[in-house]
């Protein structure tokens, strides 16, 4: 597959990292330019190039890797020509104090954070490799059916973006989980039971069961509060995000 990669941080370089040694064409952005990417080319075999070139290279996937709060500085029209049919993918988890600041949509919960991030792109989006830590996702998953993979989550309001991303996290090594649409992708935030606890396929499902689809007050403010928590928590050690 051709896939674009925007944001070549953690992520962005972890996957371009997968990605490429499946054999699938990575081109990998971020928002100083190709020329400040040689050494992640060389540790990931990916080529460098502009956003709107991943955008407009990536003819099977584009994922969209950036920090929350630079969502709005990308180009409005990245998408401009891309056809409908090629998935989007958001990795974004909300930081508020270490990093994004304040959104007022995610504080109420208004939106989802995807769903924000789909506002903002003006393009459907699939939330996944959100809650898996860089450091796991740069090591090969397991082939399906040994014991102990790790399931990822997946979930979007496009059906057929969601199965294709599904088939793409199954052939990186996880066993992918329909997590339903992005209304209902609050459980894989920052704060829940889901986040970052590398569950395998039964738990995670137990899991997006019990939570139900529908997320009240109460869950709400809960994720927020374990989120500061884990904020403060990540300052008191120095951890910058
Ligand atoms: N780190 C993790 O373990 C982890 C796990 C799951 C999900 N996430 C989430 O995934 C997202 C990315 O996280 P990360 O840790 O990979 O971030 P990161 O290491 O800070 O990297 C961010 C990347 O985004 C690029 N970028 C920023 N603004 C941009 C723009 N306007 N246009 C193009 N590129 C831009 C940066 O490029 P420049 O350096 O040139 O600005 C950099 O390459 C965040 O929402 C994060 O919360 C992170």
């Amino acid at each position: 597959m051709n896939i674009g990669i925007i944001g070549a941080g953690h992520i962005g370089s972890a996957l371009a990292v997968r990605l490429t040694s499946l054999g699938h064409n990575v081109y990998i952005a971020n928002s100083r330019g190709p020329e400040t990417l040689k050494d992640v080319e060389q540790k990931t075999g990916a080529t460098a190039v502009t956003a709107e070139e991943a955008a407009q290279r990536g003819t099977d996937l584009i994922v969209v890797t950036i920090p929350l709060k630079n969502i709005p500085d990308l180009p409005k029209d990245l998408f401009a020509g891309v056809p409908a049919e090629v998935p989007v993918i958001d990795t974004s988890n909300y930081y508020p104090m270490l990093r994004d600041g304040q959104m007022p949509e995610l504080e109420t919960g208004e939106l989802t954070e995807s769903g924000w991030v789909q506002q903002q792109l003006g393009r459907p989006v699939v939330k996944v490799f959100n809650n898996i830590l860089a450091d796991h996702l740069a090591q090969p998953g397991k082939p399906a059916g040994t014991s102990g993979r790790v399931a990822l989550p997946v979930a979007s309001d496009d059906a057929a973006a969601k199965q294709k991303v599904m088939q793409l996290v199954e052939e990186l090594g996880y066993d992918a989980i329909d997590a339903g649409s992005l209304r209902e992708s609050w459980r894989q935030q920052p704060g829940g039971p889901i986040y970052c606890n590398d569950l395998p396929a039964d738990q995670l499902r137990e899991q997006l069961q019990r939570l139900g689809t529908k997320r009240t007050p109460e869950q709400h403010a809960e994720y927020l509060a374990n989120q500061h928590q884990q904020e403060q928590a990540m300052a008191a050690q120095g951890i910058k995000l």
